[in-house]
């Protein structure tokens, strides 16, 4: 089975982005990947520094790392904050980025070689668009083939029926068509090996 990490980069209550990465992990599951959700809530991320890396490296990054590392792919799914991917998705990623335990600085070992998707829910009518710009630029950065399909998911406070579904029948299809690719890309590339 295709172990697949969907992470949210918003730990609001209500979030549009935990919805949207809900109902994508729900699209995941019917491709048949093993899902697993990561809550950034769940993890104690201080603002990386060189300083903490190197005396009190935080466990939960570790944590973090060893989960991405597990999978054969990675949905994210953005807040776009002025214009750009908020800080706490940004330093989650970059806490995974860092070597660990003897690996190359490169190694990048929660990311390289694997499938990435990327969304974002807004409530602006061009749905987070440059936000999954700019994270699909960083999960190419840390090594990770980011597939072509992609969910910008525009007027997000209207976007969900009561049962966290999406109301409109595009964005689901384009949810369903997302996850299917990268069902299919991570397991593809998995199999090849890295
Ligand atoms: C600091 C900040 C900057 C924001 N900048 C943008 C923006 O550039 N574009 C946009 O569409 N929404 C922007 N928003 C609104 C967010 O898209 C909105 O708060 C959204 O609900 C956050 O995602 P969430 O519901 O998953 O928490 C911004 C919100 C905050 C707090």
């Amino acid at each position: 089975m295709t172990g697949i990490a969907v992470l949210a980069g918003s730990t609001r209550e209500g979030s549009f982005n935990r919805a949207l990465a809900a109902a994508a992990a729900r699209a995941l599951e019917a491709q048949g990947a093993h899902v697993t959700v990561i809550d950034l809530a769940d993890y104690d991320l201080p603002l990386y520094s060189a300083a903490l890396e190197a005396n009190a490296f935080p466990p939960d990054a570790r944590r973090l790392k060893q989960v991405l590392a597990a999978q054969a792919g990675l949905l994210v799914v953005t807040p776009e904050y002025n214009g750009s991917i908020p800080p706490l998705l940004k330093n989650a990623i970059d806490w995974a980025s860092r070597p660990t335990d003897g690996e190359a600085m490169l190694a990048l070992s929660a990311y390289r070689g694997k499938a990435a998707a990327v969304m974002s829910a807004s409530l602006s009518p061009f749905g987070g668009l440059r936000a999954v710009t700019h994270l699909r630029q960083i999960l190419s950065t840390v090594q990770m083939l980011v597939i072509p399909e992609q969910v910008q998911l525009p007027a997000a406070h209207t976007a969900f029926a009561e049962d966290g579904t999406l109301k409109d029948a595009m964005a689901a299809s384009l949810v369903d068509l997302t996850a299917a690719s990268l069902v299919r890309v991570a397991a593809a590339l998995a199999q090849g090996g890295r």
